[in-house]
């Protein structure tokens, strides 16, 4: 068999290596383009997990890697003179020139001919090759050569980064954030053998600008940062090595494989530095190839396999890479927080790290991240104990004069359980055992302010009396019974009317039975749903007055607070959306004319709700579909209702159109909220696939969110917050009388299982290969 493999970087060397201990007698080469020991850049670093693949696949190489490398267990944050540390990290670096240098006599040995100074320009030249793997990196002539196959979409990211060395010793992976007169700078720095540490700065395009760094060559950019980094460098140098300021490529390829070609590492994909992943993927690639080959009789079975087995991996570290460099990008977000929640936000920026995992490898640093937390509740005139303090999760808050004991909230969500609007007892029964079961606030489902305005048949109302009298019963018990404040959700459901219970096909148009709908534009749902009328002006005063009947009834009712539902693509998101408002008069066109409408109706609910009772307002912060709203239009949409007087943006995403594409994942709409709190300047609640305790506090303490909304994970389970309270030994969750003796069994409980649960989380955890060495490396107690 024959390999041409082009590129010697880190990805091709190691498909070398792993192919030709499995086929010894294959003619292996590979191309490499320039020197043997010509490489550019500093340090690469791994994490332990990583290494502990490198031993699986070839122990030699791995010896060699792991006997150069350099072993920190901490992560320092260095933010407004001040700076946090985070033990059990396990992360590894070396120097990529001598990780490079073993990979090729490994290869060597083992027959693999290396051709170096061999620029390849066309693929033809390798005819006779079973198979070419085309590992020339993030530039990739033969990935842009083959685009219309391999479609690869390269998003260039705003900042920008140069990447340098230092002789600076370190003995964390450090992270500094510098201010400027310019603006923020950002460091990212870790040693890699003994007086040599890897230095990657990055600045936002402005700060770039303003800095005057635009044109400089490697020597005065070198010289400029370090002057601004001098206070830390200590006098230690900065060295350069093709170190130009750039933008990173986020590159990936609808394809991997064409013909007997196969893209690997970079080439095919990249991870932003920021995870320090890229050479962790371009050798796990390697590692994925060599396997598919082992297990699959024709190469070309191998390279479907290869690229289907491993391209959830490469694509969900992708996603934390995303995560994490548009972090980077929006620092300036967070430079006003709190120090040691700035570098709690640093910790759990990719969701990998949590508040819990942070609770028993840091348990100080995260008590203090819990007592700036506190801190900031006793500003608001909380007595509540910061020496001491509670988990975010259950410390309280304010809106207007209503105060919610804790941050766990029912999300709104239809039961679809109404005849003619009117709450039964199945809802006296739904809402009643959630507000015993400790969450902070419950919402009601979207509750229609008529008739016509119901999504289903089974929509829950509010435009008569018996429905007022129905609803007022509810409230009434859930006062009477537990400390959960209640808000009205009120929404009309516009262009998505008429249409079926949940569990009778969503959205879908009523066969019989049905209503006319309306909507900001003549547009259907789906192509066979009903065409809605566009509202004209008299539409508009009924369906405002409509809204402020039903708040105050609401008022009547005795809810504590209000939202108006504006997200999802019912009537007044259908306003917002440029996808869904196609209109030509002041309705229509721009964002503040889109928004015009449902100003309006919230203005008006706003006059009718007393004064000293909050509003919320729910929006779909992105459409997740081309053309339609963003993250920063919700920016401007957050600020137009606090501007109204909203006093907590609800932010929901999509459900606009039906062809959007949503990217879904673990608290994948939190990353919305984070930038409607942190640029609007506005309160927020968050939802979206939450379905722990730790995730809300993760989100809470990283400021990310005000309350924390969760709605499927409260259907099969209403005491959700007691049982996070009991966790977390927060004693003063409210219980009703009769239920006492449980709220006493978990609490006990809990503290016993809470242990265990940790002993075996620590036991489990493999000592890092930092702690091993610090204990091979200690010096024995004297007798
Ligand atoms: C600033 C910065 C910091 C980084 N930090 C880290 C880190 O800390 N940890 C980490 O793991 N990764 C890091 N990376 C990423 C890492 O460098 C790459 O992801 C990794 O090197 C990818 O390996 P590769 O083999 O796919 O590509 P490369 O290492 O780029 O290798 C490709 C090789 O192909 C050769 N080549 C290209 N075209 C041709 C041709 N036509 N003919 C012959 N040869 C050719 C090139 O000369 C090169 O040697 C960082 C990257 C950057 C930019
Ligand atoms: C059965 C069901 C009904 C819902 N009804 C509403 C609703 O009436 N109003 C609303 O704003 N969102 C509604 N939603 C969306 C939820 O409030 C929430 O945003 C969504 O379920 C994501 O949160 P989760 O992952 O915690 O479930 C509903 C969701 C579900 C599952």
């Amino acid at each position: 068999m024959k390999i041409a493999i082009i590129g010697g970087g880190p990805a091709g060397l190691y498909a070398a290596i792993l192919l030709k201990k499995q086929r010894p007698a294959a003619e292996i080469t590979v191309y490499e383009r320039n020197r043997a020991d010509d490489t550019f850049g500093f340090g690469v670093v791994f994490s332990d997990a990583t290494l502990d693949n490198f031993e699986k696949y070839d122990p030699p190489s791995y010896r060699r890697i792991t006997q150069e490398f350099a072993y920190w267990d901490d992560i320092a944050v260095h933010f407004r003179g001040t700076v946090h540390r985070v033990g059990g990290n396990g992360f590894c670096g070396c120097s990529r020139r001598k990780l490079l240098l073993i990979l090729q006599e490994r290869a060597r040995e083992l027959g693999v001919s290396l051709q170096f100074e061999a620029e390849i320009d066309n693929e033809k030249r390798f005819a006779g090759a079973d198979l070419i793997i085309l590992a020339d990196g993030i530039n990739s002539r033969f990935r842009d050569k083959h685009a219309d196959h391999f479609q690869p979409e390269v998003d260039i990211r705003s900042n920008y980064f140069a990447w340098m060395g230092s002789t600076k010793p370190l003995d964390a992976f450090t992270f500094i954030f510098q201010e400027t007169e310019w603006g923020p700078f950002i460091a990212h720095a870790y040693q890699y053998e003994a007086g040599r540490s890897t230095w990657i700065f990055e600045t936002d395009p402005r700060t770039f600008e303003r800095a005057g760094l635009k044109g400089l060559d490697e020597k005065q950019s070198a010289d400029r940062m370090a002057e601004m980094f001098g206070w830390f460098l200590g006098g230690h140098q900065l060295l350069t090595n093709r170190s130009m300021w750039r933008n990173f490529p986020m590159i990936r390829s609808q394809r991997w494989v064409k013909d007997n070609m196969v893209l690997l590492g970079d080439a095919k994909a990249t991870a932003h530095f920021s995870i320090g992943s890229g050479t962790k993927l371009a050798m796990e690639d390697a590692i994925a190839l060599a396997e598919a080959m082992e297990r699959t009789p024709t190469i070309a079975a191998a390279l479907q396999l290869y690229e289907h087995g491993r391209r959830e991996e490469v694509e969900k570290t992708q996603h934390a890479a995303d995560v994490s460099l548009v972090w980077f990008e929006h620092v300036d977000r967070f430079w006003e927080f709190d120090p040691v929640q700035f570098a709690f936000g640093v910790m759990t920026r990719s969701k990998a790290i949590t508040y819990d995992n942070l609770s028993l490898r840091a348990p100080d640093f995260v008590t203090e991240v819990d007592k700036a937390f506190a801190k900031q509740v006793r500003d608001k005139g909380f007595d509540v104990d910061a020496e001491k303090p509670l988990a975010p999760m259950f410390q309280p808050m304010r809106l207007r004069e209503m105060e919610i004991k804790n941050r766990a909230v029912v999300s709104p969500m239809c039961m679809y359980s109404a005849e003619e609007g009117m709450p039964t007892d199945f809802h006296l029964v739904h809402y009643g055992s959630r507000a015993i079961g400790g969450a902070g606030l419950i919402f009601t489902e979207m509750t229609c302010v008529g008739r016509d305005a119901r999504i289903t048949p089974g929509c829950a109302g509010l435009w008569n009396d018996e429905q007022e009298a129905a609803w007022k019963r509810i409230v009434d018990f859930v006062h009477a019974n537990s400390a959960a404040k209640f808000a009205l959700q009120l929404g009309h459901a516009g262009r998505k009317g008429a249409t079926r219970l949940m569990w009778e096909g969503i959205d879908r148009p009523l066969e019989q039975g049905g209503w006319d709908v309306i909507s900001a534009s003549p547009i259907p749902y789906f192509p066979d749903s009903q065409v809605p009328r566009e509202m004209d002006r008299a539409a508009m005063e009924t369906v405002k007055k409509a809204f402020v009947a039903a708040a105050e009834r609401g008022e009547r009712c005795g809810f504590d607070m209000l939202e108006l539902h504006c997200a999802h693509g019912y009537l007044l998101a259908s306003f917002v959306s440029p996808l869904t408002n196609r209109r030509t008069d002041e309705y229509g066109g721009s964002l503040q004319n889109r928004l015009r409408f449902p100003l309006e109706v919230f203005e008006a609910m706003r006059a009718a709700w007393p004064a000293h009772k909050p509003m919320s307002v729910r929006i779909s912060a992105t459409d997740w579909a081309e053309g339609g709203i963003t993250g920063d239009d919700a920016v401007g949409i957050a600020r137009a209702f606090a501007e109204a007087g909203v006093d907590l943006v609800d932010v929901s995403t999509g459900q606009t159109v039906r062809d959007a594409q949503p990217i879904y994942g673990r608290m994948f709409q939190t990353p919305f909220s984070d930038q409607v709190r942190n640029e609007a300047r506005v309160a927020t609640m968050c939802v979206g696939n939450i379905t722990t305790a730790d995730q809300v506090n993760t989100i809470l303490a990283a400021g990310r969110a005000d309350l924390v909304a969760l709605g499927r994970p409260h259907l099969v389970d209403p005491a959700f917050t007691m049982k996070a309270a009991a966790w977390y030994g927060a004693e003063e969750v409210f219980c009703p009388s009769q239920y006492l003796p449980g709220k006493e069994q978990i609490f006990r409980n809990s503290v016993r299982d809470r242990q265990d649960f940790e002993d075996l989380k620590i036991k489990a955890k493999p000592k890092t290969r930092a702690e091993l060495k610090a204990e091979a490396t200690k010096p024995l107690a004297a007798e």
